[in-house]
């Protein structure tokens, strides 16, 4: 899809949404001129997880030589630029507020247009960096700390959401466990490597589905189980091995994702099935779904693994076809922590 003149857009985009202060120049909403990330999380590893308010203050420091760094890198200037696109929603507040207020501030001192967008329309997007032929529509998985959505891509920005968790997010379950397992934060990486040398039918974990609910998750109770098992263990004075705990909860999660996706493919007749979000970089994930979709002639697709977790890339091509869709955000444009996917978008036409 190009612009109706034929023009490259080429856009900043922003991403502050939790711990990774991101920048990048986008042009067309697939090629990538620059994807500039400070991440945070050795900071927050000393506390095991993410403190809001040190990312916020993080996010402050960092912005400015972020996006600078990205101009550099991209080797533009702000009278080549076409627009500024930013994470608006859904995240947390106080880290949101940065990466929105620097891009508001930025779009009006260089008179650019502004396009809030949706953290997940980010990650998803991310699969056309990645797969340039890629066109909806596409059934595509997003699993990520702090969500874990099975949505068909009807269309640029058009989504059905059919399923989505009833509580803990799939990366959020993966934090949890490792934390139980002594292991470091981000629990994701951390269990896919201990996982590599455990077995995962050491332990048979509960399946994190909702009984006779289509394509819902549930992470709680896994997680439950999973820590059951380690405390159980801790009192008794049993040791366990971590990597096949690991292993094990892990082939569980894999399992119902695999799952529901496999079965949202076949009732909607999608050809092209993709992946997003932080969980989407897991090892495991990746090749059992390689395996099933080439038995079943499926196109699978996925991302590169730092394409996967936070990036602006991704917000630089969901920025574009918002762009192309005519979405405008005015300079009161807010960081919204629970922003629904799909939400109403301002439009506005021409630039
Ligand atoms: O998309 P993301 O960077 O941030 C959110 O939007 O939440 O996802 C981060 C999540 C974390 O929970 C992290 O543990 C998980 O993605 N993650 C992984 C892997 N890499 C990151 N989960 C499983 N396996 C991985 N290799
Ligand atoms: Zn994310």
């Amino acid at each position: 899809m190009m612009t109706p003149d034929g023009k490259d857009i080429t856009l900043l985009a922003i991403e502050s949404s939790c711990d990774e202060t991101a920048a990048a120049v986008v042009r067309n909403g697939r090629q990538v001129l620059s994807d500039v990330i400070y991440s945070q999380i050795a900071v927050h590893r000393a506390y095991g997880g993410v403190v809001p308010e040190i990312a916020s203050r993080k996010h402050v420091e960092a912005i400015e030589p972020c996006v600078r760094a990205a101009l550099d890198e991209a080797g533009l200037s702000a009278d080549r630029l076409d627009g500024v696109t930013v994470t608006s929603g859904p995240g947390l507040v106080g880290a949101l507020l940065v990466g929105v207020s620097f891009a508001k501030a930025y779009a009006y001192a260089a008179g650019l247009p502004l396009v809030g967008v949706h953290h997940i329309d980010g990650h998803i997007s991310a699969n056309y960096i990645e797969t340039p032929s890629l066109e909806p529509p596409f059934l595509c998985l997003v699993a990520s700390g702090g969500h874990s959505h099975l949505v068909y891509v009807k269309d640029y920005g058009v989504y059905d959401i059919l399923g989505q968790t009833r509580d803990d997010a799939a990366g959020e379950a993966f934090d949890k466990v490792a934390r139980a397992l002594g292991l470091p934060y981000p629990g994701g990486p951390s269990i896919d490597q201990a996982a590599a040398k455990g077995d995962p039918k050491a332990y048979h974990f509960p399946q994190a589905k909702i009984d006779g609910a289509s394509f819902d998750f549930s992470f709680s109770g896994l997680k439950s189980a999973v820590l059951n098992v380690i405390h159980q263990a801790q009192q008794k004075k049993e040791t366990i091995s971590v990597p096949d705990v690991a292993a094990s909860f892990q082939y569980a999660v894999v399992d119902v994702l695999t799952e529901h996706l496999l079965r949202a493919a076949q009732e909607t007749g999608a050809q092209t099935v993709a992946i997003a979000g932080g969980v989407a970089s897991n090892t495991a994930l990746r090749e059992r779904l390689t395996a099933e979709c080439t038995e079943r002639n499926l196109r699978f697709l996925c991302p590169r693994p730092v394409l996967c977790t936070d990036n602006a890339a991704m917000i630089g091509a969901a920025g574009y076809y918002a762009f192309l869709r005519g979405v405008r955000s005015e300079l009161s444009l807010n960081a919204e922590p629970n922003l629904p996917l799909g939400s109403r978008e301002r439009r506005f036409h021409g630039r």
